[in-house]
């Protein structure tokens, strides 16, 4: 086949080469800069000719940029989350949205129990003062932390990556709380269902587990912060702007809790020198929660595999939004 016959795939960012294989063959592709957060002038001219779209989950597909797409097939976000996407102007206009759900749930509960440990133990700032020369002796009361065993974790989203967390937690001796909009398809462990309140207020840990919707956006607000013990630590791995960031910023200052370890933040990333990164009582990484070489390799498989079904017209096997299926 004549190379210029192929359809016209545009790869927001740059991508190991050897994840992008399987569509050799099958289309020409356009790949963005590695660090894009919009789309460049240059890029913006294949928009027209574009019939698929591989994005990542920093850079927005709002709908001023479809409506710049005629020929879109399918968008393709190789992520769990589907929030950059405008998924009602995609699904008007017929095209299939793609995500990767399931291959990075157990990294994502991994590094969860990463910050919950860095944050509960202080390994950081422990680290820190090893490394600077504040280690002077073993010291009977310092860089003292938070017991895990016996602890309760407030887990908020208790869909699949929340569960992993919770498997994990329980190994450690603690207690789980949870909400979730419904009920999970079996009890689970000894996992106990509490309405939002109370496990504001009763957890020594929270971690954050829901997709990004106008329900949950700012959730963590300053009501809700105001409700955890002064003693709580947060987690968020989910999305950056289910917490209030303002709110936060204080609430770590003037101790309304103890600590937060954030691998997502709203902004993303946040703007060098923010007061969040000032405080020695928030841990800050950033966006790492699926990566790990596996994890990203397959949802990079999730992905190729989400394309190649829309580009040949036929049903992607991960779509976040079947209707578009139901007017064909
Ligand atoms: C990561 O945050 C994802 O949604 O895949």
């Amino acid at each position: 086949m004549n190379n210029s016959s192929l359809p016209l795939v545009l790869v927001t960012h740059k991508l190991p080469k050897d994840w992008l294989t399987p569509l050799e063959n099958h289309c020409r592709l356009i790949i963005g800069p590695e660090d894009a957060t919009i789309f460049s002038p240059k890029f913006m001219q294949y928009l027209h000719e574009a019939e698929g779209l591989i994005s990542l989950l920093s850079i927005n597909i709002d709908k001023e940029l479809i409506e710049k797409c005629p020929n879109l097939k399918v968008i393709s976000n190789m992520a769990v989350g589907y929030d950059n996407i405008d998924i009602e102007t995609s699904t008007k206009r017929g095209i299939p949205v793609g995500n990767t759900p399931g291959v990075l749930t157990e990294a994502t509960a991994d590094l969860t129990m990463s910050l919950l440990l860095d944050a509960a133990r202080n390994i950081r700032q422990a680290s820190q003062d090893a490394i600077e020369g504040r280690w002077k002796t073993w010291s009977p009361a310092k860089w003292l932390g938070s017991d895990l065993n016996g602890a309760t974790l407030g887990i908020i989203g208790f869909g699949k990556i929340g569960r992993a967390v919770a498997e994990r937690a329980q190994a450690f001796g603690m207690k789980i709380l949870y909400t979730d909009r419904c009920d999970p398809p079996t009890t689970f462990l000894s996992a106990k269902r509490v309405p939002l309140n109370n496990l504001l207020q009763e957890c020594d840990f929270i971690s954050l587990h829901v997709p990004l919707t106008p329900e949950t956006h700012g959730m963590i607000d300053e009501q809700a912060l105001k409700l955890m013990k002064p003693t709580t630590i947060l987690i968020n791995t989910s999305r950056g702007a289910v917490v209030d960031t303002q709110a936060l910023t204080t609430a770590l200052q003037e101790k309304w809790i103890n600590a937060a370890a954030l691998d997502v933040t709203d902004p993303e990333p946040l703007p060098p020198h923010h007061s969040l990164f000032c405080l020695n009582n928030c841990l800050i990484t950033p966006h790492i929660g699926s990566a790990t070489f596996n994890t990203r390799r397959s949802m990079a498989k999730l992905a190729v595999e989400n394309l190649l079904a829309g580009l040949e017209g036929k049903k992607l096997p991960n779509c976040v939004n079947p209707e578009v299926y139901q007017s064909k």
